[in-house]
């Protein structure tokens, strides 16, 4: 028996890391996905085969034996410890510890650009391990799950993350509640610097900075929270179409300072933020955790000449769809 799982990317459009404090955010899966396959193997091990892992300048494929050796891999190999644990905590769920299982993976989400490729493989490899154990798990139960399986790996996360990838579509997320809202189609294009940031040392980092002076952080997460809740005001409202925009595109300029402000945005950051504005987003903003990655600009007239502007400035523009399927048992 071989099962096949796959899950989503997902870009935050409001409210990174001030969501790890317990304040709202605003997310959506896109259509990019990781495919993993899972099958019982005769040997009592886990065993990770990765094919085509997007990392920053390489696509590589990999078995778990060699990747050690190979330091250009290293980026790759942080998929492993969120693969690993995954296949752990189902084999626990299913009372099945010492079950030998081969999980094989194949990604079109580049690693590290802030679109959530470690929640969207963990949630994958959870999705086909529950399977092959019989385990019957909704979307939300195996969110939950690969909220665990990032605790285990990061330290600290908010969730965010494994949930959109699980349940899909367009969600407002608070302390691990989330609220479908309406689907609508955003004209955005993700732009990618090309280097890779490390959520947990971006994560750690903001939390040093709030534990030096939480007087002076304290209030920019809270701006933090109130973008979130009027955005989704303006998201829920009834104004029309062209208001609604550039309402949103305010907002996520604001917000965009305000992570700059925290220090995760990097010079290429901002640079293909200008560059997209310049071009005549209405807004652009770091999606993620930030320190590289991805930001996202909202450009509703204009979205071939944000994403030339993006090639321009040294990004790689990608125009994607808001995707209404999170994980899918294919
Ligand atoms: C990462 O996609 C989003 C962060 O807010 C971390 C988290 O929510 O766990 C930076």
């Amino acid at each position: 028996m071989r099962v096949l799982a796959s899950a989503p990317a997902k870009i935050i459009l409001f409210g990174e890391h001030s969501v790890v404090y317990g304040k709202p955010a605003i997310a959506a899966a896109i259509d990019l996905r990781t495919y993993v396959w899972a099958e019982f193997n005769e040997n009592g091990a886990i065993k990770i085969e990765a094919k085509d892992i997007r990392v920053p300048g390489l696509t590589v494929s990999f078995s778990e034996d060699e990747i050690y050796f190979e330091s250009d891999y290293g980026k790759a190999a942080e998929v492993l410890s969120y693969v690993r644990q995954a296949i752990e905590l189902v084999r626990k769920e299913a009372d099945a510890n010492g079950k030998g299982i081969t999980v094989s993976i194949t990604s079109q989400i580049p690693v590290g650009a802030g679109l959530g490729s470690s929640a969207a493989v963990a949630v994958a490899t959870i999705g086909a391990v529950s399977r092959l154990l019989g385990l019957e798990l909704s979307n939300e139960e195996i969110g939950k799950l690969g909220h665990k399986v990032e605790l285990l790996v990061q330290g600290a996360s908010s969730g965010i993350d494994p949930t959109v990838s699980a349940i899909g579509g367009f969600i407002h997320y608070e302390k691990g509640n989330f609220e479908h809202l309406p689907f609508m189609e955003l004209p955005i294009v993700v732009g990618y610097t090309g280097s890779s940031g490390s959520t947990k040392e971006l994560v750690a980092m903001v939390r040093g900075t709030y534990e030096e002076m939480p007087e002076v952080i304290e209030p920019v997460l809270v701006a933090m929270g109130k973008i979130v809740e009027k955005a989704r005001d303006v998201i829920t409202s009834d104004l029309d179409e062209e208001l609604r925009f550039a309402q949103l595109g305010r907002l996520m300029n604001i917000n965009h300072g305000l992570l700059d402000a925290l220090g995760v945005s990097t010079k290429k950051l901002s640079e293909l933020v200008y560059a997209a504005r310049v071009a005549g987003a209405i807004g652009a903003k770091i999606t993620g955790a930030g320190g590289g990655g991805c930001m996202y600009a909202l450009a509703p007239e204009n979205q071939s000449e944000v994403a030339t502007a993006i090639t321009i400035a040294g990004g790689t523009p990608m125009i994607t769809r808001i995707s209404r399927e999170g994980l899918r048992i294919e």
